[in-house]
């Protein structure tokens, strides 16, 4: 797919003074990138990007982001157009097949995704194998990874009919992650039901009891529709990135997707909105003592960073954030519920946006700064934060697999380094080596 893109403008390079000309590639939206795929066979030389700040590994025309204006566009359309007006289902289908749903697709998606909401009765035994208090992101990565051999016909044919692999892992992860949370209450199951709505069946999965009929609220359901939307793709973060490369080896969908779910536990990727939480919940229990927590981030010698700030792609406002700040208003009316850590964030967010060291490295909120407000307001406890982060963000890692998947130039990812250890040094037998040798 790269090769579509190679304009006839060229960078020219010296080594040595040796000159070489590397030719320029132009993305639709005017990206450019320095094409190095033949810098090592020409040159000797490698490049040297640790975290990849610099370093692009494919082209894609899945999603765009256009970090110093906060721009995110899914296949063209402008999150916001998507967040305002469409459901999370439409969403995904957007992203898996690149343009939206006419009413029969959707219809058909719709369907597929209510006939794969089961999950093999024998799955649900796994969960009485899990210690007690066991991080339900641990036990989403191991379902999802033991769901692939439920469907033995993946490992010879990996990509059939996507609408029937990739709705049946986000009908699947759906009700994993509501009994997960039934587990570890030790409540009875709620199974799906074909009547309601993607969102609507898992807010009736995780609070309904035979005790207590859950009330489904539509501006909550609207509520996690917009939130799941949000979460949807982000182009080459940390997880997609993985699920990526743990594909290029020809892995089947759900390994690699299973490979994706442990990368966003991270505290400094997904695992940021619980983290978040748990950050309000100290400043709230100190009589909202934010400053101390605003002096710690800004300190050099402490580890400490202000969660839910800062982007590696944002350096200016993440257009999801303040989408979801609106949602936190507008769910907490519909719940008749306040919440003082909503107050406290939005204290810390402004303190943070007119102190120096926060302006000077444009660090503003991200998508977790707000998201896990909802999430509490809803009744969804703060270890399952990071599980629905998962479930908003498979249709953008099913469309990155895919779109890897079916690329031609597509290769193996396998980056090279810099050997800085040891040189060659010859073998000392064990009877004679002494530490003074080392
Ligand atoms: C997600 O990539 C994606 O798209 C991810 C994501 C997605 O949708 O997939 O958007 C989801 O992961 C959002 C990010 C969630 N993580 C957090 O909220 C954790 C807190 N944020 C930081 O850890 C940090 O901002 C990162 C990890 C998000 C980005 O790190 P970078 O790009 O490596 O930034 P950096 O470390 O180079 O920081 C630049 C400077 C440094 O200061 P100096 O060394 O220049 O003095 O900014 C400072 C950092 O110390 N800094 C922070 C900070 N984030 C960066 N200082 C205090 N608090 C912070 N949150």
């Amino acid at each position: 797919m790269i090769d579509k893109f190679v304009t006839n403008k060229i960078a020219e390079l010296t080594i040595e003074g040796e000159k070489y000309s590397l030719p320029i590639i132009e993305g639709t939206e005017g990206e450019k990138a320095i094409d190095i795929r033949k810098l090592r066979q020409e040159t000797g030389y490698i490049t040297l990007d640790s975290g990849y700040m610099n370093t692009g590994s494919c082209t894609s025309e899945i999603t765009y982001l256009e970090g110093s204006k906060g721009i995110l566009n899914y296949r063209g359309y402008a999150i916001e157009d998507l967040a305002e007006n469409c459901s999370f289902v439409e969403v995904a289908y957007l992203l898996l097949h690149g343009h939206l749903p006419t009413a029969d697709e959707y219809q058909h998606f719709s369907n597929l995704l209510g006939r794969f909401a089961l999950i093999h009765e024998d799955m649900i035994h796994f969960f009485d194998h899990f210690p007690p208090n066991t991080a339900p992101m641990a036990i989403l990565s191991s379902m999802v990874n033991s769901l692939s051999n439920f469907y033995p016909e993946m490992a010879e044919n990996p990509i059939e009919d996507i609408d029937i692999m990739a709705t049946r892992l986000i009908s699947k992860v759906r009700t994993i992650a509501a009994f997960t949370y039934k587990k570890s209450m030790g409540w009875p199951l709620v199974y799906p039901r074909h009547d309601l709505s993607y969102c609507a069946n898992f807010l009736n999965m995780m609070f309904d009891s035979p005790v207590k009929p859950y009330v489904i609220n539509d501006e909550v359901v609207a509520a996690l529709n917009k939130i799941l939307i949000l979460h949807a793709d982000h182009e080459q973060n940390c997880s997609t990135s993985t699920v990526r490369l743990v594909g290029s080896a020809r892995v089947n969908l759900y390994a690699s997707i299973s490979a994706g779910i442990s990368a966003l536990w991270g505290p400094l990727h997904g695992g940021a909105n619980q983290a978040v939480v748990e950050m309000l919940e100290d400043i709230y229990a100190s009589d909202g003592d934010y400053q101390t927590y605003i002096d710690r981030a800004k300190n050099p010698d402490d580890p400490f960073r202000l969660v839910g700030f800062g982007h590696r792609v944002y350096k200016s406002y993440d257009p999801r954030s303040i989408i979801i700040k609106k949602a936190c208003d507008d769910v907490l009316e519909a719940l008749n519920v306040s919440d003082p850590l909503l107050d406290i964030a939005k204290e810390l967010e402004e303190v943070a946006l007119n102190d120096e060291f926060f302006i000077e490295r444009n660090l503003y909120p991200n998508v977790d700064f707000y998201s896990g407000i909802i999430y509490r307001a809803i009744g969804i406890p703060s270890n399952m934060f990071t599980v629905m982060f998962a479930l908003g963000r498979l249709p953008g890692w099913i469309a990155h697999w895919k779109e890897m998947w079916d690329d031609p130039n597509w290769r193996i990812g396998r980056p090279r380094q810099i050997y800085v250890g040891p040189k060659h040094r010859p073998f000392i037998p064990k009877e004679e080596r002494e530490k003074k040798d080392r």
